[in-house]
């Protein structure tokens, strides 16, 4: 492994030379001003850590020291994006996530990490255009809502709908041969017939005459399936799904996307109902944003494995969706919304954190496995949930209170445990001020994560090998096999 012993510059050093995106509404010069502001704090905090060095070039097999569950194990090379803990970097193809934030959009930053490079004005319009019509996935919600979704937990239901799109989108539709609208639209009492039993001894149902047939060879389905169009498809459905199953849980019908809505002005729009506002727009675009990509992370591991075997990119998704379901990975900042909730006041920070430490229990939304200095996407988003909650009572005291926790906290844990806020700690409370309920944070980090999933799905594909660690066995060897009578 070639290794460079220190980058010349610093990239959070580097101003953008020219902004390929803007919204010069003043609210979004705001939010603009608050992430450059960020950047600054970042610089200044982290000036003295050392610029780490950079791998060149990877000659396979390397070395490194793996601890279980493979902390830091290297699997894969990767220009989609880098994480650095120490200096408390994230950088996506090269660009730094506070320039991203600042002056670009979700859906230039998923172009940039799918094809490697930033659009230009054509192709950036394009593909606005492709995601917004994507959002479509009538048929998709419908095969959705006759599940039951609404009883389902949002990330089930999530999993679940990305499984429709993919009936929907691979090899079923490219073939022809069944009319799902016309399998949808009937209920079981209407299936329009039942073929007679022939020896067979479980039923077969036709639907309208058809059958299924598999495709002849699994490169076929292969092909319908991994191409680029069905990462886009998946961005823009992996937000359709979420938001439908929100609007279902509140007992109301999913929406269409508007056509003069960005992504995120349209994932607010399906989600409430209503037309966000330029700053509301902007705030989630933020957010999508910060959470598209994240190293090799738990779900973008278990999307990569499932790539690696030559499934699908819906099967893929659909696994990066089921790991991060999970309380260690996705989730912290419902649990922090709680938290701050139950701390209720600022003036009751000290005591409940005594009681905490004492207890031995972590405090969501602070601590990273990666970051030992402050996490770049929390030190942009507690700004953003200040700027939110202004003037809402409610909103105004839990913030208020998690800056009282932070601050105690970073004094007792900062230090030498180098424990400070993640994204979790803060991104609550932005949704939280939004008017988002609770139970859609989780599946908003999906619908954002879908670009970094794709984007490195796409990428470890160029080269696949498929992903076989290994295991230490320590068991016996020479065990005498009982009978089952003398097992008691
Ligand atoms: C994120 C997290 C799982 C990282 O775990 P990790 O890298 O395995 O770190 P560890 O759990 O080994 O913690 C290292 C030390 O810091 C302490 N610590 C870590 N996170 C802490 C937290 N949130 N509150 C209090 N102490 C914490 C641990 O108790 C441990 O202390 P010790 O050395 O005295 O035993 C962990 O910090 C955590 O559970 N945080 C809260 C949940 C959360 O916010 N998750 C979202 C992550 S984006």
């Amino acid at each position: 492994m070639k290794i460079r012993s220190g980058m010349n510059e610093n990239p959070l050093v580097r101003l953008p030379k020219e902004f390929s995106s803007g919204d010069n509404s003043p609210m979004s010069i705001n939010v603009t001003n608050i992430i450059v502001e960020a950047r600054q704090k970042a610089l200044e905090d982290t000036k003295n850590i050392p610029i780490p060095p950079v791998v060149e070039k990877v000659d396979w097999p390397v070395s490194c020291t793996v601890g279980p569950g493979l902390e830091g194990a290297i699997s894969a090379e990767t220009k989609v994006g880098y994480v650095n803990g120490q200096k408390g970097w994230l950088v996506y193809r090269g660009y730094n996530i506070f320039d991203l934030c600042a002056h670009s959009n979700f859906e230039e930053v998923s172009f940039l990490l799918l094809h490697g490079r930033l659009p230009n004005a054509v192709e950036l319009k394009d593909f606005q255009a492709t995601l917004r019509s994507d959002l479509k996935i009538n048929q998709s919600l419908r095969l959705l809502m006759s599940f039951d979704a609404e009883h389902l937990s949002p990330m089930a239901a999530l999993r679940l709908g990305i499984n429709l799109m993919r009936q929907r989108q691979t090899f079923r539709d490219k073939e022809g041969v069944v009319v799902v609208s016309g399998s949808i639209a009937s209920d079981e009492d209407s299936i329009p017939m039942e073929t007679l039993p022939k020896g067979e001894k479980e039923a077969i149902y036709s639907f309208q005459g058809q059958t299924y047939t598999r495709p002849a060879s699994p490169g076929e389905n292969l092909a319908a399936s991994t191409e680029m169009d069905s990462c886009y498809r998946l961005i823009a459905g992996v937000a359709s799904i979420t938001a439908a199953i929100i609007r279902l849980r509140a007992g109301k019908m999913p929406l269409e996307p508007l056509e003069h809505l960005s992504h995120a002005g349209n994932l607010l729009y399906l989600m409430t109902g209503k037309e966000p506002s330029a700053l509301e727009t902007r705030i989630m675009d933020v957010s999508l944003i910060l959470h598209a990509d994240h190293g090799m992370n738990a779900s973008t591991f278990a999307s990569m494995v499932v790539a690696s075997t030559l499934s699908d990119i819906y099967f893929s998704i659909g696994s990066g969706v089921a790991a991060l379901s999970g309380p260690l990975h996705g989730g912290a900042n419902e649990e922090v919304i709680k938290m701050l909730q139950e701390i209720g006041e600022p003036e009751n920070v000290t005591s409940w954190y005594k009681k905490a430490r004492a207890e031995k229990r972590k405090i969501p939304g602070f601590g990273h496995r990666v970051y030992k200095a402050y996490d770049p996407r929390a030190r942009i988003l507690g700004p953003l949930a200040e700027a939110v909650t202004v003037g809402n009572p409610e909103m105004e005291r839990i913030m208020a209170t998690a800056k009282a926790l932070e601050a105690l906290v970073v004094v007792e844990l900062g230090g030498e445990k180098k424990i400070f806020p993640n994204v979790d700690f803060y991104s609550g409370i932005v949704y939280k001020a939004m008017g988002l309920p609770a139970e859609v944070f989780t599946p908003l980090f999906a619908v954002s994560r879908v670009s970094g999933w794709t984007a490195r799905v796409m990428e470890y594909l160029e080269r696949n090998r498929i992903f076989r660690p290994r295991a230490i066995y320590t068991g016996e060897f020479y065990e005498e096999f009982p009978s089952l009578e003398s097992r008691g």
